[in-house]
């Protein structure tokens, strides 16, 4: 990675590690979490640092709507003004966090500021260390870290290694574990849906996202950490633009022999990337589902055989996403749970705290929205180190 030159005046030194040598050995730290909901005491906390709006790939293609800025033409870094203000919502959710006790990390902050080039492809540049819900999948007492479908996310890993390092040496029952690395080449994507994706209608891509059509094909193992849905030992896999059926193969393949059942979910939606602004668990026994995106028909079975309530999430306060971001105003919902009476919600979301608090949750509102556009909400810009509790059996 290089450092700044006339096209990219504001870019700034390649990834620093914290320390050379033997990595940091931090006494009591421990790797552990099993859902979204239990006590969380250690987190990650992403950072926009050198955020880049890579141009577009076929992965992501698809998920950016025809008309938005965002495809083709105007990759580049952010303005440092976006990159400032982003990072403020991020450092007080931060210390707001800390605040209750929880122990936060941040990530290394790497500069995108060269192309990403591998024998298969090459892309102007990375994308950022936000968010790392999608790249690191905390599963029990193993961190790994998820072969993503992007090619401007294809480093993204980079950034969390020096952490992860020192979690394995901090806890010696912590894993640190890589997915099969995708080759992303041309041959990963269906090429004719991408290169007719920008003229077709929102029926059309429902009806192609409702037969299971997306850009990805199933050359590559693929799936983005952010489609899995820990409750337990239970896992639900969203299958969709950022998770194919060899990645869902292959995470069964993987945590079923250590007790874990893996269940494939597919939801109507036109984009359908990462699960956590679709359906999202609140508390044992509880689900919230984003009112526009029902469930195939059957999948909820499991849930309601179980006693799970299904309620349906309240409308965004927004009508538009923040310029230049992928996410839908649906990151409302993206919320982060801290125990099971206490959830963060973005500040400006009145309807959706207000529904929490009728769920009986104590609301701590959250300033996001000016980071909402590096990558999502506030359970995106997060990933799980430690969770109290156990991994109980919720659906037997
Ligand atoms: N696909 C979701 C939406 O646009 C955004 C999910 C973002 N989640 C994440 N982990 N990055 O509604």
């Amino acid at each position: 990675m290089s450092v700044s030159n006339d096209l990219y005046p504001n870019a700034s030194a390649p990834l620093e590690r914290k320390e050379s040598g033997v990595p940091h050995v931090r006494k009591g730290l421990k790797v552990e979490s099993y859902n979204d909901f239990d006590p969380l005491k250690h987190v990650i906390v992403g950072i926009a640092d050198n955020q880049y709006i890579p141009e577009a790939c076929p992965a992501s293609n698809e998920k950016i709507p025809a008309d938005s800025p965002m495809r083709g033409g105007k990759a580049g870094r952010r303005t440092q003004e976006s990159i400032d203000q982003a990072n403020e919502c991020l450092n007080g959710f931060a210390k707001l966090l800390e605040g209750r006790g929880i122990i936060v990390d941040r990530p290394g902050a790497v500069d995108w500021n060269a192309r990403v080039t591998t024998p298969d492809f090459s892309i102007s540049s990375g994308f950022g260390v936000m968010p790392p819900r999608d790249c690191l999948l905390t599963m029990g007492k193993s961190i790994l870290m998820a072969p993503m479908s992007f090619r401007s996310r294809y480093f993204e890993y980079l950034a969390f290694t020096d952490l992860l390092r020192e979690y394995f040496e901090s806890d010696q029952e912590c894993l640190i574990e890589q997915a099969p690395r995708p080759r992303l080449s041309d041959d990963s994507f269906r090429m004719d849906y991408v290169a007719a994706y920008e003229f077709l209608s929102d029926e059309e891509t429902m009806a192609r996202s409702c037969r299971k059509e997306y850009s990805t094909r199933e050359t590559d193992i693929l799936f983005d950490a952010a489609d899995v849905m820990r409750l337990g030992k239970d896992i639900f896999v969203q299958h969709g633009l950022t998770t194919n059926l060899a990645g869902i193969r292959w995470i069964k393949r993987k945590y079923e022999p250590q007790g874990y059942r893996v269940h494939t979910l597919s939801f109507k939606d036109n984009h359908p990337i990462h699960i956590d602004a679709t359906f999202c668990p609140l508390r044992p026994g509880l689900m919230l589902l984003n009112p526009h995106r029902p469930l195939f028909d059957g999948q909820r079975e499991i849930f309601e055989k179980n006693d799970w309530q299904i309620v349906e999430a309240a409308q965004p306060a927004w009508d538009t996403p923040p310029p230049l971001c992928y996410s839908s105003t649906w990151l409302s919902m993206n919320t982060l749970i801290l125990d099971h009476k206490t959830v963060c919600v973005e500040a400006t979301e009145t309807a959706q705290m207000e529904q929490f608090d009728k769920l009986g949750f104590n609301v701590l509102p959250v300033n996001l929205r000016d980071a909402y556009a590096f990558g999502g909400g506030l359970h995106c810009a997060t990933a799980d180190v430690l969770r109290e509790g156990t991994c109980e059996d919720y659906f037997a």
